[in-house]
């Protein structure tokens, strides 16, 4: 072959290849128009706001308990109807059975469930252990040693309580109210204390105590317009609350999980919950606490399995953007973080990369594969990650065009692993997503795993990438129903409406901005709602044809009514229906089950097929996987966003409650779109934004593509700011692993409400515009435009609690129940640690890896009695396994600091600095140390009094150049 076609070969072939493919996203309006059936559905009104809806308690007869049978650690009993079937909002089930577990001493279980089943529908009854953990009794267990007591009676009709032993606290009352059990319709109503306060429940964007005037539901959810609505329901369905009661300066709290996927509505009254689900079973888990960190790690630990351990890797910082549109994009971004001397440890790139928006693609020539491997070459060499998004549907080629090639789909077809549109047909499902119809894997099958990790697989031998970013995994589509059977021929399709950034479209350019932008920026304020007001006059947005509005539906007996079941839940999305912007309720899985039944579950079943494939893609190592959509125990293998969040100051505020509620639901990895997603931010709102964020584990700076560019280096405070905080972060990275490793093994959080540390203050009951680090670091970040200072309580003062100012040290002089006013000007985030606590750091580096390799730190921060303590956890950072490992604890008394180390894992690296907070009076002019039982040489060390009675000693390098952690080292200051 002549050398100049040889040279010519690659471009030749590329060529070939990308002649085959369409090379630009399909276009908005739709060619042809999707008939407007497309994304239409009757609207509904949800029975909690529809007056007339019939009241369950008032109209079904409720059951009576018979043939009891008791064993040591157990109670059944058969439920049956205690009167003339009401059929509300499905049909009675006659006969039940009652199942009571004291499953361990801080664990009982109350399960109800129909008493015959045919095999054929037991599915639709009982969650399976495969889909999420179903706790069983421990080894021992028995009813004498249980914290809780189960008490119930058949007057009126079947009735139950949840108690303390010992106190007879109830904690979950149903006496005087009905069990209603349909097919299609749970009800079972709790009394509650007056003013109670329960935390949990996710998702949603609201208050971290829960408001007892308020609906949640849940029905995972996706509104591309605005995702970030108040108060409704979010992307992940956790049903699970941890409540606090206060008396006499103390408290006690109890936590209920009711393990079960459906949509479902909890109705919190001011004296009351009522739990509402359209199917399942009654399966609730309660946990005697009592305090709240008992009751979060006794539902981690005993209940969903606790949150997987991240890599070292994971916690560092990560960019992003809707927008980035090659390579060298990616690269000029990545060059100006490194010019900022801001840390960059990730890249997460948008569905850019791909061609046409189709899973396992490339675009060529924007994102190259060569070029690409070039650049995760120079980007691995530096000690930093690619994580691109991955939407779980795939796209579904049009038959008759013979040059529409996309070999995942055929792959899956052949593996037969796609959901169906229906029971008894074959047809796959089709709906519509970015990259026009496609069809959604069953990840429940096994076939659905072996697709996927071959896929995984087979994309890391092109492209080393590092990590998936599970996005639209709610379940989502943009049409009602399986609205690409019959017109695959139409693909590539558009979404029925413009997509941000959609050229000559009402959203072609985002104009809004911060609430406080007329203020500073008053010229630009004016001239963006100039601008917006003669983009939405060229392309106004169409008015929704209104929908009618479907009657209330009646039950039919036998047959399940998929898409408008008698009782609708306040599902938010427009017209409320279970259909919209989903995968309808009526499409099929591979075992016969429906959407019906496993909507809300797409999300843990698709992360958790994506882990696995990770395992074989990139074996050995922590797999970095963060999905849209979660349920219960999905924190075991994933992280979480919170979604699609406005660059607004509300929404930032609203992100801490957020981020506890996520705490509760075991997945502390959990972050959220810095500086805002849709709509512009500021500088004002990136800065606070940039050092909000850079307290939650995961820490992405994320925008939409019609948008001005928000990373951290665009404007100088900002990027100063930035420096500041991450450098804290950075230095902070083992004690947050360490918290992280706490997590994992012990269900402890990471991020903590004041209430969960300080759990005997009432007053802290709803803070939410403060949270704490762990146990040791108390923020109080500013969450207000404009504002240069900021107020904050500081927690157990009353008691004795001593804080210390992170940048100063200096002692803090604050009385109990005051709330403070801290100095905070922009590029100053006031933080605060709490005397007591020993924190092991190191220098931040540029990376989490340069990090690692910096020598060893202590801070020490005295409590009343000039104590304190820590804890380190160590590994390789990144092993699914580790072969190595060591835990230290730390201890500091009467002018001795000890360590005690267990295992392995030793990094080599020498203690260089000890910093004392609080030495106050207790003058020092010398010091010996032992290493590992030897004699340490001191001589080149110093040793300095500050301001405030803080100790310096500075230079000890020389005395455990073996790695401090290698043996167990013990101080004394004389
Ligand atoms: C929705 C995701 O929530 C958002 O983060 C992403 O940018 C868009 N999909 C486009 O992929």
């Amino acid at each position: 072959m002549p050398a100049f076609i040889k040279a010519m070969l690659p471009a030749l072939l590329a060529w070939t290849v990308s002649a085959q493919k369409p090379q630009f996203p399909p276009a908005f309006p739709p060619t042809p128009a999707l008939p407007s059936s497309v994304n239409y559905a009757p609207s509904i009104t949800p029975n909690v706001l529809d007056a007339t809806a019939p009241n369950a308690q008032a109209e079904c007869p409720g059951y009576r308990a018979s043939n009891i049978r008791e064993t040591q650690n157990s109670l059944t009993a058969d439920l049956v109807l205690a009167g003339e079937a009401c059929d509300l909002y499905g049909y009675d089930i006659h006969e039940l059975t009652l199942n009571v577990e004291y499953q361990a001493k801080e664990r009982l279980s109350v399960k109800i469930y129909p008493r015959y089943l045919a095999s054929n529908n037991e599915s639709l009854y009982t969650l399976s252990p495969d889909l999420t953990p179903q706790p069983s009794a421990e080894e021992g267990s028995n009813k004498a040693g249980s914290d809780l007591v189960f008490t119930w009676s058949n007057d009126p009709s079947f009735q139950f309580r949840v108690s303390r032993a010992g106190s007879g606290e109830v904690l979950f009352d149903t006496f005087g109210k009905k069990i209603v059990f349909e097919d299609q319709f749970l009800e079972l109503v709790t009394s509650m204390v007056p003013d109670y306060n329960i935390y949990g429940l996710a998702e949603s964007l609201r208050a971290f105590r829960l408001p007892n005037k308020f609906t949640q539901t849940f029905w995972n959810a996706y509104n591309l317009d605005n995702d970030n609505i108040l108060d409704v329901n979010g992307h992940s369905t956790h049903p699970v609350y941890l409540e606090t009661r206060y008396s006499n300066g103390t408290s006690k709290s109890h936590g209920v999980y009711a393990r079960n996927a459906h949509g479902q509505d909890w109705l919190l009254r001011p004296d009351s919950i009522t739990y509402r689900t359209i199917g399942g079973s009654f399966e609730f888990y309660f946990l005697s606490g009592s305090k709240p960190k008992d009751v979060i790690s006794q539902y981690q630990t005993g209940v969903i399995t606790t949150p997987y351990l991240p890599a070292y890797w994971h916690l560092g910082f990560q960019q992003n953007r809707w927008g980035y549109l090659n390579w060298t994009n990616l690269q000029d971004v990545i060059d100006a973080y490194a010019d900022a001397g801001i840390q960059l440890e990730a890249f997460t790139n948008d569905l850019d990369y791909l061609n046409l928006n189709r899973i396992f693609t490339h675009k060529d020539p924007q994102y190259n594969v060569e070029e690409g491997q070039r650049f995760l070459e120079r980007l691995h060499a530096s000690g930093q990650y690619y994580l691109p998004i991955l939407d779980p549907n795939v796209y579904a080629p049009a038959p008759e065009n013979q040059t529409d090639i996309y070999p995942p789909y055929d792959r899956g077809v052949e593996l037969d692993v796609y959901i169906r549109s229906g029971a008894n047909t074959s047809e796959y499902y089709y709906g519509v997503l970015w990259n026009g119809f496609s069809a959604y894997p069953d990840f429940m099958s096994p076939a659905a795993q072996q697709f996927w990790t071959e896929q995984f697989v087979e994309y890391h031998e092109q492209l080393a990438y590092d990590g998936w970013w599970l996005d639209v995994s709610d379940a989502t589509s943009f049409c009602t129903g399986s609205c690409g059977t019959g017109m695959l021929d139409e693909n590539p399709i558009h979404v029925p409406f413009p997509l941000p950034g959609d050229p000559n479209t009402s959203v072609a350019v985002d104009y809004r901005y911060p609430e406080a932008f007329n203020l500073t920026n008053a010229t630009e304020a004016a001239s963006a709602s100039a601008s917006l007001a003669s983009q939405s006059s060229a392309y106004p947005t169409p008015t929704a044809t209104p929908t009618p509005v479907l009657a209330r539906t009646l039950p039919t007996p036998g047959v399940r009514n998929l898409t408008f079941p008698p009782y609708a839940i306040n599902n938010f999305l427009p017209g409320h229906s279970l259909v919209k912007q989903v995968l309808s309720p009526d499409a099929v899985h591979k075992n016969g089950m429906t959407e019906y039944e496993l909507h809300n579950l797409y999300g843990h079943t698709s992360a958790n097929a994506s882990y696995h494939a990770l395992l074989q893609a990139i074996p050995g190592k922590r797999p970095w996987i963060q999905s849209r959509a979660t349920f219960a125990g999905t924190g075991n293998f994933s992280g979480h966003w919170g979604g699609d969040t406005n660059s607004k100051w509300g929404n930032m505020y609203f992100g801490i409650s957020q981020a506890l509620q996520f705490a509760i639901a075991g997945i502390p990895y959990f972050g959220v779109e810095t500086c805002g997603f849709n709509g512009n931010a500021d500088m004002q709102l990136c800065t606070r934004w940039m050092q909000l964020s850079a307290w939650f584990p995961l820490y992405r700076n994320h925008n939409n593509r019609n948008t001005i560019a928000q990373e951290a280096y665009r404007w100088s405070t900002t990027a100063e700011a930035t420096r500041r905080i991450m450098d804290i972060r950075y230095t902070l990275l083992p004690y947050t692993y360490t918290l992280f490793h706490k997590a994992n093994t012990a269900g402890e959080t990471v991020l903590r409400a004041l209430a969960w540390e300080f759990p005997d203050e009432e007053d802290l009951k709803a803070v939410e515009t403060q949270f704490m680090s762990g146990p040791s670091i108390l923020v109080t970040p500013v969450l207000e435009a404009l504002a240069t200072t900021v107020k904050g309580l500081f927690p157990g003062v009353g008691s004795g609690t001593i804080w210390y100012d992170w940048y100063s040290l200096q002692k803090v002089d604050a009385i109990a129940g005051e709330n403070k006013t801290l100095q905070a000007p922009l590029v100053h985030q006031p933080i605060h640690v709490r005397g007591g606590s020993i924190i092991p750091m190191q220098k931040a580096g540029n990376t989490t890896k340069t990090s690692r390799m910096m020598p060893w730190s202590l801070l020490i921060a005295l409590d009343k009695n000039g104590e304190a303590q820590g804890e380190l956890y160590l590994d390789d950072g990144i092993s699914i396994h580790p072969d190595e490992t060591k835990n230290v604890e730390l201890r500091f008394s009467r002018g001795i600091l000890s360590t005690k180390v267990s295992g392995e894992y030793n990094d080599g690296l020498s203690l260089a600095n000890i910093t004392i907070a609080g030495a106050h009076g207790r003058q020092h002019r010398g010091w010996s140390a032992h290493h590992g039982g030897k004699a340490c040489d001191t001589q080149r060390a110093k040793m300095m009094y500050g301001e405030g009675g803080v100790l310096y000693m500075t230079d000890l390098g020389e005395s455990t150049r073996d790695g401090i952690w290698s043996g167990d080292f013990e101080m004394r200051l004389h």
